[in-house]
């Protein structure tokens, strides 16, 4: 379990609201060329990744009848609730909920050059304590953003609070890397690559530091299982892509 008092931002520890403060500074320095640097940083795989997070949600318009609830939680500039939209049609509900103002006004800016922007409710807030009933979310995503939540296990159990039962729960997230040489090769890549990349495009190396360091500081794989079991979801599991860089965890409020 996290200790509430103790949180850390990068390598440093910090309190939880000095984290929070931090990761909205990330964000609100980034925002505009988030989209552009997710490109180059990845040379374009978070593309498939959140492709196959599509696959595994199989997002459909409606339910018994009744147009389906997504919430995508961390939503940013909206990659995950767009490619939703472009599974469900306009018949489903999708919320997208951010700590981060810029963020979203980013990805209100691209849903109106996609002729999208009444397809959505944005909402700023955060992963610890939603705007939404208990029980009114058929599917909860989180994407890239559950390493940034400054007390992931609260994040977790609003997840399950806001979920109806039979909802489900799908986290996409940055996991840790095996057999141990290729682990050895991305830390190599991640530490002196990405921040330099961060410096040259977007004249930002503190922000993409603190990418690697959140990435290296996320619980590791079966970890997060336990977790987000004792949040209360059952059938927990998750599942590697490109060996552990990333990895999908899910379970079920029964
Ligand atoms: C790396 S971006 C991911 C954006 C988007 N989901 C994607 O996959 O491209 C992480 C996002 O998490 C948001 N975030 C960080 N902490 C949060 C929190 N506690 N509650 C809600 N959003 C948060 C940030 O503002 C940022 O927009």
């Amino acid at each position: 379990m996290q200790n509430p008092e103790k949180s850390w931002f990068g390598e440093k520890n910090v309190t939880p609201e000095e984290k929070t403060r931090g990761v909205i500074g990330v964000f609100d320095s980034v925002a505009n060329r988030y989209d552009l640097m997710n490109d180059f940083m990845s040379i374009g795989i978070h593309r498939l990744w959140k492709d196959r997070f599509i696959k595994m949600i199989r997002p459909r318009a409606t339910i018994a009848g009744r147009p389906t609830n997504y919430i995508d939680v961390a939503g940013g500039t909206g990659d995950i609730a767009f490619k939703i939209r472009n599974k469900t049609g306009a018949g489903a509900n999708i919320t997208l909920c951010d700590l981060n103002y810029s963020m979203l006004s980013v990805g209100r800016d691209r849903a109106i050059d996609k002729g999208w922007i009444n397809d959505f409710n944005w909402v700023t807030g955060n992963a610890e304590s939603l705007p939404l009933p208990e029980s009114s979310t058929d599917i909860y995503t989180i994407a890239f953003g559950l390493r940034n939540v400054t007390h992931i296990d609260n994040a977790l159990k609003e997840a399950y609070r806001v979920l109806k039962p039979g909802g489900k729960f799908f986290c996409l997230e940055f996991s840790h890397v095996r057999p141990f040489i290729l682990a050895k090769a991305y830390d190599l890549y991640s530490y002196n690559v990405i921040p330099k990349l961060g410096e040259k495009i977007v004249n930002d190396r503190e922000s993409y530091q603190y990418l690697v360091e959140s990435i290296r500081k996320f619980p590791k794989q079966k970890e997060l299982v336990q977790r987000i079991e004792n949040a209360g979801f059952k059938r927990a599991k998750y599942t590697n892509m490109s060996m552990g860089i990333v990895a999908i965890h899910q379970g079920i409020k029964i």
